[in-house]
């Protein structure tokens, strides 16, 4: 591994979204080079732009198809793109709930396609995957958002790192 690659294993970054447009294409940057069995594990308050990244990781993959809140059906798969893309949202659930349900299968692909897995509200999740990308969304001034893109066990893409 070369020196710079392991200065940027635990690195944070902190990105700047003036609007929606740029959560968008955050998402969009995301989606072009993730690759299959990445985890997106999305944190921030009510409203703090996390499927929004989504909708930007759908287009990044080349998903026609518009993704929606999975806050009522828990998982959304799109499979009509580079990778699959499997949407959870776990607003509604407990922990405990979390946990009956075996989400590791789709960071595992045990039994699914591996692809991309982005989760709304991952504090949530009693479990982590071994490797993911940890991003969260908060509020700045004038509406404005803020994201932070940790990685945990895995390195930023190039492309990525040079936002
Ligand atoms: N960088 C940004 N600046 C301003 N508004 C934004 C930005 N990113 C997204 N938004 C807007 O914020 C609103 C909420 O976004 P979104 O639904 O993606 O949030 P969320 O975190 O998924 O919400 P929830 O907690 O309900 O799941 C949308 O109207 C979206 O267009
Ligand atoms: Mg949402």
């Amino acid at each position: 591994m070369e020196k710079g690659e392991i200065s940027r294993l635990d690195s944070v970054m902190k990105i700047f979204l003036a609007d929606t447009e740029a959560t968008l294409h955050l998402g969009i940057t995301l989606g072009e080079s993730l690759t299959a069995g990445s985890a997106i594990l999305l944190k921030g308050d009510l409203g703090a732009g996390k499927t929004t990244l989504v909708q930007g990781i759908g287009k990044g993959l080349g998903i026609a198809e518009s993704i929606v809140s999975p806050t009522f059906t828990l998982i959304n798969e799109y499979t009509e793109g580079r990778l699959p893309l499997y949407h959870l949202d776990l607003y509604r659930l407990e922990p405990q709930e979390v946990a009956a349900l075996n989400l590791e299968s789709y960071w595992e692909g045990i039994e699914v396609i591996p692809g991309i897995v982005a989760v709304e509200w991952a504090e949530r999740l009693p479990y982590k995957p071994d490797s993911y990308l940890s991003v969260n969304l908060t509020y700045g001034n004038g509406g404005t958002r803020q994201a932070e893109l940790i990685p945990f066990n895995c390195a930023l893409s190039e492309t990525i790192a040079a936002l």
